[in-house]
């Protein structure tokens, strides 16, 4: 078994930046030292100096192979996990989907034959519900033990995901009493799709519409509805992919009251825009998500949001689909563009930019994009943090090289950036999963099946 030594590089965790060389072990960090005070000797020795040695990123929010829209997300779980980890992404929480109908262990085990043997870093799984009843909420419980401890439910996408009120409450009270944390897609979704028909009905069919139909206050009040719901329930509640200022202001309050309530938001709304949506030759589709891209005023509330922790979390919502052939299913109709864009490979190097620019600090970066998502779904210390007896999931980043984001040179499988040209400051170069290179000094020595799924705990950011 390969030990591995780290020298000389600045240890950043979401609680300290120490300089310190890190000894791994057995696929585990064992020990943290003065740089250069200790006589360890390893096979392996990465010199670190002028770099940061940073844990490994989770993206507590990824679709590959999802099935949406009448196609599939463009990344698999071998493309999409590749990608993860050239841009310093170690573990990713994935959706596994419960087909309507059908129980959610049928879903979770189809989602585990998806990714079993595929993946090039470490997986777990949310479950999706998209059919809340008796007997699903029986199983609920089940896949908490199984490691399975979130849930996502929709208050969007009528006939396809969307649960009524009455049955979020159900599946509520249930994690409540179980442990187990609710997701919500937070958006009206029943008043959307009547804005749809109209808009439609005018002729208004190109990809900025899609922004206007879905409002800001529809996801405003959405999110409300969520935490009236998970207050009533006795439960927590964590809203996903979070993109208007009033829905922020909603969490705000909602904290300020003291409730479990918790947001996430994706580097997409944090540095595009409407402006995105509105490119002219259906361009626009490119940058068609739910929630979607906000006029940029609403991106001040977002960062302001991270720093004051009203945002506790950064995940990607990785959910490609080729412009050609699958964004194009909308050409005419910008109700049927799949909704969501790439960018697992992304995350790590935006937020670092993030910190360039000055919007929040380099332990937020860690705690936003690593400790936070580990803690809120059951996975630290294992993952998350550099200390002794995490895995070794570990990514030597550069932070004076720069690079151009670009279709033409990322890993993703799909034929755009969504940040195409985009400079940015920070490089990963080197990525241990469990101690095993995956990127060693930005040559890729991954190995499909690598990566394990991981069962997780409760929620560890309640207490
Ligand atoms: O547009 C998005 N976000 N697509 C993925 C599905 C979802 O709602 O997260
Ligand atoms: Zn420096
Ligand atoms: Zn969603
Ligand atoms: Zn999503």
């Amino acid at each position: 078994m390969t030990r591995t030594l780290i020298t000389g590089g600045l240890v950043i965790t979401a609680a300290d930046e120490v300089h310190a060389d890190v000894l791994i072990e057995h696929g585990r960090v064992v020990a943290l030292a003065a740089p250069g005070t200790q006589e360890w000797t390893a096979d392996r020795v990465i010199d670190a100096s002028q770099k940061y040695v940073i844990p490994g990123g989770v993206d507590a929010h990824t679709h590959m192979e999802l099935p949406f829209g009448g196609t599939f997300a463009s990344d698999t779980f071998e493309t999409g996990t590749r990608a993860a980890a050239w841009g310093g992404t170690t573990t990713i929480v994935d959706f596994a989907v419960q087909a309507k109908g059908h129980s959610l262990q049928a879903g979770l085990n189809a989602w585990m034959e998806k990714a079993d043997g595929n993946c090039a870093i470490d997986y777990a799984f949310h479950m999706i519900m998209s059919d809340v009843n008796e007997s699903t909420l029986k199983e609920m419980p089940k896949l908490i033990e199984h490691g399975i401890s979130s849930f996502k439910l929709f208050m969007a996408y009528p006939g396809v995901f969307f649960s009524d009120d009455g049955q979020i409450l159900r599946a509520m009270q249930v994690a409540g009493e179980t442990g187990g944390l609710i997701m919500m897609h937070a958006e009206n979704g029943i008043a959307i799709d009547v804005l749809v028909e109209q808009a439609l009905a005018r002729g208004e069919t190109d990809p900025r519409y899609h922004g206007e139909v879905r409002k800001a206050l529809l996801e405003a009040e959405a999110t409300h509805r969520a935490i009236q719901l998970a207050r009533v329930a006795g439960s927590p509640l964590y809203v996903v992919h979070v993109s208007a200022q009033e829905a922020v202001a909603e969490l705000a309050a909602a904290r300020d009251m003291g409730l479990p309530v918790f947001g996430e938001t994706c580097p997409q709304y944090l540095f595009l825009s409407t402006d995105n949506l509105a490119e002219p030759d259906f361009e626009g589709a490119k940058y068609v998500c739910s929630t979607p891209l906000r006029p940029k005023e609403h991106q001040a509330a977002l960062w302001r949001g991270l720093r004051t922790n009203d945002l506790q979390v950064v995940s990607t919502d990785h959910c490609p689909f080729c412009f050609v052939g699958q964004k194009e299913l909308g050409r005419g109709d910008f109700s049927k563009i799949p909704n969501g864009l790439p960018g697992v490979e992304n995350r790590m190097d935006l937020l670092h930019q993030a910190v360039v620019e000055g919007h929040i600090t380099r332990r937020r970066w860690i705690e936003i994009a690593c400790a936070t998502p580990a803690r809120m779904f059951g996975l630290y210390p294992q993952k998350g943090t550099i200390a002794p007896g995490a895995d070794a999931d570990v990514v030597i980043y550069d932070p004076h090289a720069t690079q151009v984001l670009s279709a033409e040179t990322h890993h993703m499988n799909v034929d755009y950036s969504a940040y195409e040209g985009k400079t940015v400051t920070g490089q990963v170069e080197t990525v241990l999963s469990r101690g095993e290179l995956v990127l060693d000094q930005r040559k890729y020595v991954g190995r499909v099946g690598h990566g394990t799924f991981v069962p997780r705990s409760t929620c560890q950011y309640l207490g």
